[in-house]
C-alpha cells in the first residue's frame, strides 16, 4: 500500500504504513501479526507467555504467513540477572490476610476449587526467549515492561530493531540512551499495564525530550483520528492495542470480544487485582471485590501468583478473569478483519490530513 503517511521511522523498520499491533499476550499472535504486516504494518506478536519453543514456532509460523518485517514483544523483568523464582517461593511470601480474601472470594465467586497449575512469573524465561529470538533472526523486539539495553548491541549486530515501551518521560530518556531504535510512549488511557501520564499530555513531552529519536504513540488511538492526532504530535507511528482485540485475528475468547464492542469510554479500570502493577482492563465483579475489599492486591508477581488459582480454574467467566482495554474502547463498535483496520486509519488520517491541506480547519470540520 503506498501511503504519504510514511515515515522515516517506517523506512528503519521496512513497514508501509505507520501502524503497529501492540504485543499482547495471549491476544495477539501468529494470524493478527500476518494479517497487520501483509497489510503493510508491523505485526507483534505478544510472546511474554510463551515457553521458548512456543515462541519458536510461533516465529515461523509467521515467517510461513508473511515475507513482510514482524516483532515480538516480551516483559523484561526489573533485574536482568534474572532469579528464577519458582512458585513455591512466591506462595511462601504471601501474607495469611491475603489467602483468607481469596479462599472468600473463591466461595463468593462460586469457584469449585483451587487450579493447581503453575502460575506464569510475568518476566521470568526473558533470557532465553531473547536467545530464541536471536537464534531465530527476528526483525524486531520490543520490550513492554523493562529496558532492553543489555541486548542493543547483539540485536544491531544482527540487524534487529528494537524498541521499549514508557509510560513517562524519564523512562523514554532511560530507554533512549540505551540505544533504542524508537520508544513507544504509552499514556494512562491504554490498555493492559499503563501509567499515570495522558496520551495528549505525554506524546508531545517524550518528542521534546528524547529528539529526534522517532516516538511511537500509544493509549488508546483506534481510528485515523489518532493516527493523524499521532503525527501531529510529532511521532512516527501507532502501537494500537485494544482496537484489534476485536478481530476475528485476534487469540482471545468471542466473549471478551463482545465485551470490547460492547464497553464504553467509562468501562475500564486501572486495577493492580490481577498482577500485581496497574493495568487497565473492562471493570467486572472482581476488580470491584479488589476496589471495596479492604485487602490491597500485593506488588506483582505475587499478586498474580496470588490469584491465578481462583482465574484459571475456570473458563469464560466475564465476571472474574481479566478483560484487558483501552479507553477508546467506546470507539470499538463491530469485529472486523485487522487488515480492513489498517486500511480504514490510513485512510482516513489521509484524508484529515488532505482537506485541511486543501480547505483548513474551518470548511475542513464542516
Ligand atoms: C489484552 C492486552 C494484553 C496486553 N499484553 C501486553 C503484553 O504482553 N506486553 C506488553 O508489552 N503490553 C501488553 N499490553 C499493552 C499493549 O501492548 C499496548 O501498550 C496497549 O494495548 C496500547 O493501548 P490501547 O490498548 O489503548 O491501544 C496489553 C494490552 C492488552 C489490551
Amino acid at each position: 500500500m503506498f501511503s504519504r503517511l510514511k515515515t522515516p521511522l517506517c523506512d528503519i523498520l521496512g513497514i508501509e504504513v505507520p501502524i503497529i499491533t501492540a504485543g499482547m499476550a495471549e491476544a495477539a499472535g501468529v494470524d493478527l501479526a500476518i494479517a497487520v504486516s501483509n497489510a503493510g504494518g508491523l505485526g507483534v506478536m505478544g510472546c511474554t507467555m510463551d515457553s521458548p519453543d512456543e515462541l519458536r514456532e510461533k516465529i515461523r509460523a509467521v515467517r510461513r504467513g508473511t515475507d513482510r518485517p514482524f516483532g515480538v514483544d516480551l516483559l523484561l523483568p526489573p533485574n536482568v540477572s534474572l532469579e528464577m523464582v519458582t512458585n513455591q517461593d512466591l506462595l511462601d511470601q504471601i501474607p495469611l490476610a491475603h489467602r483468607e480474601y481469596r479462599e472468600k472470594l473463591r466461595k463468593m465467586f462460586n469457584v469449585a476449587q483451587l487450579s493447581d497449575g503453575d502460575h506464569h512469573v510475568l518476566g521470568t524465561g526473558a533470557l532465553e526467549q531473547i536467545e530464541v529470538l536471536f537464534e531465530e533472526k527476528i526483525p524486531v523486539f520490543v520490550s513492554g515492561l523493562g529496558s532492553p539495553g543489555f541486548m542493543i548491541e547483539r540485536a544491531r549486530a544482527q540487524g534487529m530493531k528494537v524498541m521499549g515501551v514508557v509510560g513517562n518521560v524519564k523512562n523514554a530518556r532511560r530507554v533512549a540512551a540505551a540505544g533504542v531504535d524508537a520508544v513507544i510512549a504509552q499514556g494512562s488511557e491504554g490498555g493492559g499495564h499503563t501509567g499515570l501520564v495522558g496520551t495528549f499530555a505525554l506524546l508531545p513531552q517524550v518528542v521534546d525530550a528524547i529528539a529526534p529519536m522517532p516516538v511511537v504513540a500509544a493509549g488508546s488511538i483506534s481510528d485515523g483520528r489518532g493516527l493523524a492526532a499521532a503525527l501531529v504530535f510529532g511521532c512516527q507511528a501507532v502501537w494500537v492495542g485494544t482496537r484489534f482485540l476485536a478481530t476475528p485475528e485476534a487469540s482471545i475468547p468471542q466473549w471478551k470480544k463482545e465485551a470490547i464492542v460492547a464497553a464504553n469510554e467509562e468501562s475500564t479500570i486501572r486495577s493492580r487485582s490481577y498482577t500485581g502493577k496497574p493495568a487497565r482492563m473492562i471493570k467486572n465483579a472482581w476488580t470491584e471485590q479488589w476496589e471495596k475489599g479492604g485487602v490491597e492486591p500485593l506488588p506483582m508477581p505475587l499478586q498474580g501468583a496470588l490469584v491465578s488459582p481462583v482465574l484459571n480454574a475456570v473458563e469464560g467467566r466475564s465476571d472474574i478473569q481479566p478483560n484487558a482495554a483501552g479507553q477508546g474502547v467506546g470507539l470499538i463498535r463491530d469485529i472486523k478483519p485487522a487488515a480492513q483496520i489498517v486500511e480504514e486509519m490510513v485512510r482516513d488520517a489521509e484524508k484529515i490530513f488532505a482537506s485541511f491541506a486543501r480547505t483548513g480547519a474551518k470548511s475542513a470540520l464542516a
